[in-house]
Formats: C-alpha cells, structure tokens, sequence
C-alpha cells in the first residue's frame, strides 16, 4: 500500500505539492484504494403515491442510502423528487424493487467514485499565485486568510471569532474600506455544511474580487467603501476538512454525541428559529440531527455570537449552500409568510435575475418553506427574527448533475454570476438603509 498523505497538513501554495496531491486524490478517492464511492449510484426518484413513500422510508431504513435532496427521508414527500446515493452493492436490488413497484426514477450519477475523481478537472496551474478557481482544504485557505490580511491592510482585517469542536479557528475577514466611522455591513458566510465545496470557493471569489476591484470604482469598489462585508469563509471547518481527508459527503459537525456512534450535529437546525420542530431530526445519526440543545455547536455560538454583537449594524445576511439553484429568505421553519414577504421576494426576483443574466442559469426563489422544505433552526431564520431583514440562504449550482461534486471548471461561472446576485442586494441594502 503506499502511503495516504494527510492532506489537512498540507503546506498551501507550493504547485510541485500541489500536483503530487491532486494525483494522489485522483488515484486514491478520499479514503482507501479503489475509491470509497466505486460504483455508488446516485438515483433521482419520483415518488406519486403513498406506497412510493413508503418504499423509499423502508429502503432507508435498511440499506445504505445517503440522501442528497433533500437531506434526510423525513422530508420525502410524493410529488417532488428524490436525490439520493446507494451503496455499489444494494444497486442491483433496488432498482428491481424500484421497477417491481413502478416508482419511476432516473439514475443521475453512475458511478460517484469517477465524479469525485473528475471535480479537479482543471490543469493545475502553473503560477505560484492563490488559485481561486481551485478548491482548497482548510490549510490552505486557513493561510489564505492570513496572507490575505496581511497583504490588504487598508482593506482586511482577520478576526478569530471562535473555535470549532476540534478546536480550529473560525475565522471572520471584515473586508471594507476602513474610512474611520461605522459602516453598515453585511454578514456573508460560507461552509455551513462541509461537501458543499463550492459555497467556500466563493467566499474566497468574493473577497478576491473586492481586493482586485479596489479604487476602480466599480459597483463592488463602491460597495466595500459604503459597506463592510463581514465574511466567514469557512464556517464548518472540522467537516469541511473531514470531507477532505475521509469522507467527501460528509455534511454535519464532528461533535461526538454520547451514547451514539454516529457524530455530528447539522448545523443549519442548530440555531435558535424554532429550534427542532419541523425538518429537523432527534437522532443523532440523521443528517438533519438538530443536536442535543438550541446553540449546542461552537460553530454555531461562533456564527450567532458575533451577528449578535453587531446586530444593529448588520444589515443584511447572506449564506451560501449548494446545490439546487435557489435563492431563499424566511421562513424555513414555517409556511407562514415573513411580514416582509413582498419586499423580499421582489429583491431575490431581482437578484435572481442579475444572476441568470450572465449565463443564462436559472434559479428558483421564495420562502424556504415552499420554495424547498420546511426546516427549523436554520441560520436565516435567526438571524431574520433577530431582526435583520435582508436574510438569503443560496443554494448555488447545480441542480444534480454533479450535485455536491461541482467540477472546478465550474467554479469561475457559478462565482460570477452569484457575484452579481450579491451585488444587486447589497446595493438594494445601501439604497434603503
Ligand atoms: N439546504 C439548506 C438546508 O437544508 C436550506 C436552508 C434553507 N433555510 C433554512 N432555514 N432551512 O439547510
Ligand atoms: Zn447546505
């Protein structure tokens, strides 16, 4: 066997390393030889009946299924449908099962190990610059984040905002143009949930863009004079490095839960909006687990702690997911509509549009709820109640061709379009302050 190299403790911008790792991650998967996912399927279903529904609570139940979309089988329901992976060996089984009861579905990924393997689709590059159109574990942006305030002083400053359950540091850049009185800001987070790897990348698009934009008078140079824009690049930081080193799906926190196996709390239902009712699971091996208390994750505390102190100068939230191509504000936790509900659906309508503007990609928008699923303990929720209105949660490309393994190819479009998504709200949040 040769030896796995661990790839949390790599050393960021060296290209010779760099190019031995991505071969490596080409040959080896993310966890042992042959690939952790060889032969895996992911199927998309369309249950219509009752009895589908119940086939597919059983088959969970039994077999080794991931669900992808949504994210855990207590939010299937008929009429919309299904994403989800299957173990290589159970292939074969549920598909005659699938036939037997006529629940029709379409098999969406054919084998996920060569879609894992095929994300770092692009030549490495050969400079020895920051690629933002690569994606990187958490070393590297970790150093990312500190050579990138140390380099803009007069436009980023670096702030520890917490630690995580493993203890690495959440890190907070305040990028703006520190003109000496307090500005508005807006509070963008990235890397809720660990696979999705695209929501980091932008995070990192973003700040590149208002450092490369800087006194060109542009709309972002403008933007980063009136505003700060408070970015959390990474906030998941022990999953998103796990979903690097062991297992690429991994989607929650790495808390241990006592008295299970199973670790890990979703921290998109640990914040304080009606903590645990709909959408969100008691068990701690769900993967819309909730945890063990309301604000139980350091992550979480990290997050909701600082919106908290600032919350009068925060005007607008806005927090990045994928996939699926929707932009979303409140409620997830109820089908009621948020006393905003007109203005904020005129803003994602507008949003939406500067974004689909550019390539054409189209997003959906709503409320959570019925754009998507009810679920409660979701971080726009919060922080809509705390009473910063401008709350968005986008979920970014794509709709499951790749899913949660959107090629690299595809980092340079998705972040300029939601570029122009961002835009168009915060100039909106500038206009109406
Ligand atoms: N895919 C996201 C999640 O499941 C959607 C978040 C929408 N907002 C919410 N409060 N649930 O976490
Ligand atoms: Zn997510």
């Amino acid at each position: 066997m040769f030896h796995v190299p661990q790839r949390d403790s790599d050393t960021p911008g060296k290209s010779m390393e760099r190019l031995f790792f991505l071969g490596f991650v080409a040959a080896l998967a993310v966890s042992g030889a042959g690939g952790r996912y060889y032969g895996d399927k992911v199927l998309r279903l369309q249950p219509e009946i009752e009895e589908h529904l119940q086939f597919i609570k059983n088959v969970s139940r039994s077999a080794k299924v991931d669900f992808w979309k949504p994210h855990s089988v207590e939010l299937v329901t008929t009429n919309r449908s299904v994403d989800f992976r299957v173990d290589a060996d159970r292939v074969s089984d549920l598909q005659a099962g699938l036939e037997k009861i006529g629940l029709k579905y379409e098999v969406l990924i054919d084998n996920l190990q060569t879609l894992i393997e095929n994300q770092f689709d692009r030549k490495a590059s050969r400079s020895l610059d920051y690629s933002y159109e690569s994606y990187h574990n958490w070393d590297q942006i970790e150093s990312w984040t500190a050579t990138i305030a140390d380099e803009n002083p007069n436009l980023i400053s670096r702030f520890e905002i917490g630690r995580s359950y493993e203890e690495r540091p959440i890190y907070l850049l305040r990028v703006g143009n520190r003109t000496g009185s307090l500005k508005p800001a807006i509070f963008l987070d990235c890397g809720i949930h660990a696979r999705e790897w695209i929501s980091p990348a932008f995070c990192q698009w973003f700040v590149k863009e208002a450092i490369r934009n800087f006194g060109t008078r542009s709309t972002l140079d403008t933007l980063v004079n009136e505003l700060d824009f408070l970015v959390v690049p990474v906030v998941n930081v022990d999953g998103y490095s796990y979903s690097w080193t062991k297992d690429r799906l991994w989607r929650k926190t790495r808390s241990r839960n006592p008295g299970s196996a199973c670790v890990g709390t979703d921290l998109n239902r640990n914040f304080n909006a009606q903590w645990c009712a709909g959408g969100a699971s008691r068990d701690p091996c769900s993967e819309i687990y909730c945890g063990p208390q309301v604000e139980s994750e350091k992550e979480v505390k990290a997050i909701a702690g600082c919106i908290r102190s600032h919350s009068s100068t925060i005007k607008a939230y806005l927090t990045i997911h994928s996939y699926s191509q929707k932009c979303l504000f409140p409620y997830s936790y109820t089908h009621a509509l948020a006393f905003d509900h007109e203005e904020l659906n005129n803003l994602a309508s507008n949003a939406v549009d500067a974004l689909t503007s550019l390539y054409g990609t189209p997003f959906e928008f709503g409320p959570g709820a019925s754009s998507m699923y009810v679920a409660s303990g979701g971080s726009d929720d919060w922080v809509y109640d705390l009473g910063i209105k401008y709350s968005f949660t986008f979920e970014l490309r794509d709709t499951g061709k790749y899913g949660f393994l959107l090629p690299e190819s595809q980092i340079r479009p998705t972040c300029e379009e939601t570029m122009l998504a961002v835009y168009h709200i915060a100039s909106y949040v500038l206009n109406h302050l």
